[in-house]
């Protein structure tokens, strides 16, 4: 986290959930002259004050501190605009269904875009009896490798994991239509509609 709350964030939150100064003043315990001061640059709240605060204006701490925040309307609506999130610390591989402010190891994470395959990430997709073998040509070292694969339907995500000492291969029942999509370390996110 780079940036501290900065007045505007507060007023514009504020305003969003039609509240007045001193309704939210009285939220979380200080004066209406505090909060205002705050809104114009005349201080800023404690630290202690950031969990009441984005309790009151209905947002996480990580989103009042970015100054801005997501709603969704409704989140079941399609697993196939899913998004994935990968920590570039830790590889941790979060997945949502809807927009989200994720954060892993202090870092707040931005939706990967995926891309079409290419020369140096295809996917061989075969048949072998009632299920698919999916293999990715790439190499598997520590430093470059395939970190994972998901098919991903309108209801239904298979996430299957890569290690760099293996290869990426796995045997998967492609039920439906839908999106293969798999991670390099090093190139990023690629999906293929099956
Ligand atoms: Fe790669």
């Amino acid at each position: 986290m780079n940036t501290y709350i900065t007045g505007t964030t507060i007023k514009t939150l504020r305003e969003s959930q039609k509240l007045t100064q001193a309704e939210l003043a009285e939220r979380i315990g200080v004066s209406s002259k505090t909060v205002s001061k705050w809104e114009t640059a005349k201080g800023l709240p404690d630290i202690s004050l950031l969990q009441p605060l984005a309790q009151a204006l209905g947002i996480s701490i990580i989103e009042l501190m970015n100054g801005e925040y997501i709603t969704n309307k409704n989140i079941s609506a399609n697993m196939l605009r899913c998004k994935f999130y990968v920590c570039p610390i830790c590889g941790n591989v979060i997945h949502s269904m809807g927009d989200a402010v994720v954060s892993c190891c202090g870092v707040t994470l931005p939706a990967l875009e995926a891309e079409d395959p290419d020369d140096l990430h295809g996917i061989i997709i075969e048949k072998v009896e009632d299920e698919h073998f999916i293999s990715i040509p790439h190499p598997m070292t520590k430093q470059h490798f395939i970190s994972f694969l998901a098919f991903v339907t309108t209801d239904r995500l298979q996430m299957v994991k890569f290690y760099p000492e293996g290869n990426a291969e796995t045997r998967l029942q492609l039920r439906g239509r839908g999106y293969l999509y798999y991670y390099c370390n090093q190139h990023g996110l690629f999906k293929k509609k099956v």
